[in-house]
């Protein structure tokens, strides 16, 4: 069995919506993002894999809110549709929680097949979630942030190194290696005067 098969099989067999669960579970296993009584922000949550793990992570006094264009249900997870460029998304956002332990993001735009700008866009959804992050991110929590790679992910892991301690690119094992996706690992959030 294909490696890719064999987390799309395993995906079915524990009931989760996508094989991108695996994603987040590995980089949990590595860098313990997302603990026990956390509350989580979810951007780009849809489907909604990377939500059902985060429940199971954060357990009954934590809390995951879901924010995505498209639509999703998942059990005890708070979701709002809506896009993230939207002006009066914090407001929702903080109806629900005011203060995250962790925010992740598995944004991603629509694919063009043009590398460059599938980056661009890529890049611009990462700094909007950094955006969010600043204003609803708690004092030392953890982000991680879906990418494409490309000649502007310096200029962006720049930027997050300027809100936290820890900065690092990972590419978990249920990623493909054909993907130019890869993950930005960030710990110890800090505000910037
Ligand atoms: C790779 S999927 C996420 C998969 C999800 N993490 C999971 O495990 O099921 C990327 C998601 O990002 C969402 N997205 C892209 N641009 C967005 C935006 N501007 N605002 C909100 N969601 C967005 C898409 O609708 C899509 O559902």
């Amino acid at each position: 069995m294909k490696r890719l098969d064999h987390y799309y099989y395993s995906a079915k067999r524990k009931g989760y919506k996508s094989r991108a669960s695996f994603k987040l579970i590995q980089i949990n296993e590595r860098y313990g993002i997302i603990k026990k009584g956390f509350f989580v922000l979810d951007l780009g949550s849809s489907p909604g894999g990377w939500s059902q793990v985060a429940v199971e992570f954060v357990g009954d006094s934590g809390k995951v809110v879901g924010v995505d264009i498209k639509p999703m249900h998942i059990k005890n997870v708070e979701f709002i549709r809506g896009n993230v460029f939207d002006e009066n998304i914090v407001n929702r956002i903080r109806e629900k929680v005011e203060f995250f332990d962790a925010v992740i993001s598995d944004m991603a735009p629509h694919i063009s097949g043009i590398r460059s700008m599938d980056h661009a866009k890529s890049i611009e959804l990462g700094e909007r979630a950094l955006q969010i992050a600043i204003e609803v991110l708690r004092e030392n929590g953890n982000m991680v942030i879906k990418v494409f790679q490309g000649d502007m992910l310096n200029d962006f892991l720049k930027k997050l190194r300027k809100n936290f301690e820890f900065v690092k690119l990972h590419k978990p094992r249920a990623s493909s290696p054909k993907s130019s996706e890869i993950y930005v690992v960030c710990k110890k959030f800090f505000k910037t005067p």
